[in-house]
């Protein structure tokens, strides 16, 4: 990999520099504020298109320049950006063709970034000569460490519907499937009568009056997919033609749907992402953990870089509420636990002007007398401690299996029920492991899983019938799998899986699934034990299980199917496959042995009546024999990265975590049989 990693020594520190919205003065301040925080990196030139290049092919890099030189004077990286996300006022104009068309087929605004084309040919041309000339420039500059190609692709304009992207989709189908008629097989098109003559007929997913072909829609996707990645590739060959440093290009893991991340980490040299809090959520933090964990995933457990986070509030969720004391660098350091080998942000200092205006920075509005400044010279003493953690990688014994087609296609019109959401789903698998304190890595169906003593597959929709012998094989062999409904339904096409549902899971879950009874909105189920302790209670779905080789585990109470299996198990050659039939609450349900009589989900409570979801899963993992610490309060984040163990308390109150000794990092404290951290507090243990 070149150049990896792209600093000399330690962690980077720092954010996204747009100098250019400031007289110089300001910028003297900068580099004097940039080294009283320890920032090391600063990622430049991110919407520079129209002012290094202010008219067709005519440069001006005076500005660039100066910063550059300045950067590199004050000993400060620079991680440069190819601007092509921005393209200039006068492309637009000279070029209307490759403005983006939506599904409407409204032609897009210009008075902003992200409004072209990916398919256009002269986007192409136009962001390859721009994106050479600064490689030319600049790929012996001093202050450079890693270049950064565009920002998050696929962000704003990852579909376009305008005639030149019509043309380059049938392009990519043709090259797909070869003739007319292994298309009209893949989509099913003898249904309704819509089978196609030849390519030249194929219109993309446009607005339509009612549902349009599924295996259309999912083709335009991963036809958009490689629209954007074709783009990348071009300015990367334009790049690497003067430069032997790292090229990336920032991710938006997991926010940016469109976008199949595992199609992109074979691209960049290394996986850089970019992390905004959703501030309204109650579990903002576990979110920010399940981001950070697939984001090291898809960085093939490689260290990675927290490209763009935010010091307090961003401006564009609906209430935009600032971080709390302390939660800044909670966040931050939760990257770090996951792999992170930078913290960066959005943006060093607060825009005056513009969309941005109200977006936290790392110099405020407020200026230096503030609260946020002195955390962000305080998050660089931090960092500064946390070098020896660099290069290290995070274990887990835990995979959950996460597929973007699997997510586009769960998602289309006309499932079984609207409240059948993929995010939540897995991210209520996700959650409970969280709250038991174990890591989890994230991976695609297809993926060596041998590493892995359990696999939890929640809602897989869309699995190929390789993906799941593969998911066979890892039972047999000895691995543990955790299915739940809903999964192996479609092949790549959206089309179902010959037999009784779950077709091509079956064999391995040892059952079949008569009918699918998805619960009136609110409605729930209760699951009750057929032996022993658990049970809890059940939302979204439900559905007639038959049993073969499997063994009920609960079974549905009440609901629809009361009285037929709700959990099941099948021992598998040296391993299990796990089944469980409708979406668990994480903590509800009985503890002796009857059902739905306990329904305090309160925190406290959890840990002492840790049924529903947590319980089964706990069930799961003493099964599969992963090993967790034990006696860790509920609050508390855990992570081992290399030889540190990371411990973030997200409570009010201090917490102890017994079974720790060794030296902390960041300060100094000698842990001998437990640590103690503050409320709010990290503690990071060289053990
Ligand atoms: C993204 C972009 C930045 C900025 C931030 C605001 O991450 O890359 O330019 O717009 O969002 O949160």
């Amino acid at each position: 990999m070149p150049g990896y990693p792209v600093l000399p020594d330690g962690l980077a520190y720092g954010g996204d520099y747009n100098p250019e919205q400031w007289p110089e003065e300001v910028w003297q301040e900068d580099v004097r504020l940039m080294r009283e925080a320890g920032v090391n990196l600063v990622t430049v030139g991110v919407f520079n298109w129209g002012l290094i290049e202010p008219a067709e092919d005519v440069y001006d890099f005076d500005r660039l320049d100066r910063i550059l030189d300045l950067l590199h004077t004050e000993g400060i990286m620079v991680d440069l950006a190819t601007p092509t996300s921005s393209p200039p006022v006068w492309f637009r104009n000279r070029y209307p063709g490759s403005r983006l068309v939506d599904r409407e087929g409204r032609v897009l605004g210009g008075a902003t970034r992200h409004s072209f084309c990916p398919s256009s040919p002269d986007y192409a041309a136009a962001s390859e000569r721009v994106a050479v000339r600064l490689a030319e420039r600049y790929s012996g500059h001093p202050a450079l460490a890693m270049w950064h190609v565009h920002n998050e692709y696929g962000w704003a304009n990852a579909h376009c519907y305008c005639a030149t992207s019509a043309e380059a989709f049938r392009a990519w189908l043709r090259e797909r499937y070869g003739d007319i008629g292994a298309v009209n097989a893949a989509w099913g098109t003898t249904f309704w009568g819509l089978t196609y003559g030849s390519f030249d007929e194929i219109e993309p997913p446009v607005h339509a009056p009612v549902g349009l072909l599924t295996g259309l829609q999912l083709d335009f996707m991963r036809f958009s997919v490689d629209a954007h990645v074709a783009n990348f590739r071009r300015e990367r060959a334009a790049v690497r033609r003067f430069s032997d440093l790292p090229v990336t290009t920032n991710f938006m893991i997991p926010n940016c749907k469109p976008m199949d991340y595992w199609r992109w980490s074979a691209e960049v040299d290394v996986v850089a992402n970019d992390h905004y809090l959703d501030a309204e959520g109650p579990d903002a933090h576990i979110d920010l953990a399940m981001a950070a964990d697939l984001t090291r995933s898809v960085a093939g457990g490689r260290p990675w870089m927290l490209m763009e986070h935010s010091t307090g509030a961003v401006n564009w969720q609906p209430r935009n509420l600032a971080k709390r004391r302390g939660e800044m660098r909670r966040n931050s350091l939760a990257h770090v636990a996951r792999g992170s080998d930078s913290v960066m942000f959005f943006q060093w200092r607060a825009s005056r002007h513009g969309a941005e205006k109200f977006h936290s920075a790392m110099v405020p509005h407020a200026g230096t007398d503030s609260e946020v400044w002195r955390d962000v010279v305080d998050l660089g003493t931090d960092l500064g401690r946390l070098a020896p953690v660099r290069g290290s990688r995070v274990e887990a014994d835990v995979a959950v299996v996460w597929d973007w087609e699997s997510y586009w296609a769960l998602e289309l019109e006309w499932r079984p029920s609207a409240d059948l959401r993929f995010r939540e789903r897995v991210g209520a698998f996700y959650a409970a492991l969280w709250r038991e304190h174990v890591t989890v890595d994230f991976v695609h169906p297809s993926a060596d899983l041998s590493a892995y003593r359990l696999v939890v597959a929640p809602s897989a929709y869309l699995l190929t019938e390789a993906s799941a012998k593969n998911l066979h094989r890892y039972v047999e062999a000895g691995g543990h799998l955790l299915v739940s409904f809903f999964s192996g339904i479609v092949d790549e096409n959206d089309t179902i899986h010959a037999g009784p549902y779950p077709g091509v899971l079956r064999e391995v879950l040892g059952l079949s699934v008569e009918e699918f009874h998805p619960l009136r909105e609110h409605g729930t189920v209760t699951v009750a034990p057929a032996t022993g302790i658990g049970g809890s209670v059940g939302r979204i779905w439900s559905e007639r299980v038959r049993v073969g080789e499997a063994m009920p585990v609960w079974t549905f109470a009440d609901g629809p199917d009361a009285g037929h299996p709700a959990v099941t198990r099948h021992d598998l050659g040296a391993g299990a496959a796990w089944y469980v039939a409708t979406a668990l609450d994480e903590t509800h349900g009985a503890t002796d042995g009857t059902h739905g009589v306990a329904h305090d989900t309160a925190r406290g409570s959890a840990s002492r009546d840790p049924y529903g979801l947590r319980g089964l899963l706990r069930e799961v993992l003493d099964h599969a024999g992963v090993r967790r610490l034990a006696g860790v309060p509920e609050d508390v984040e855990v992570v081992r990265r290399g030889a540190h163990l990371f411990l973030i308390n997200h409570a009010d109150q201090p917490a102890t975590v017994p079974g720790v000794t060794g030296t902390g990092l960041l300060d100094g404290v000698e842990h001998r049989g437990s640590a103690t951290v503050p409320p709010g507090g990290v503690a990071v243990v060289r053990t």
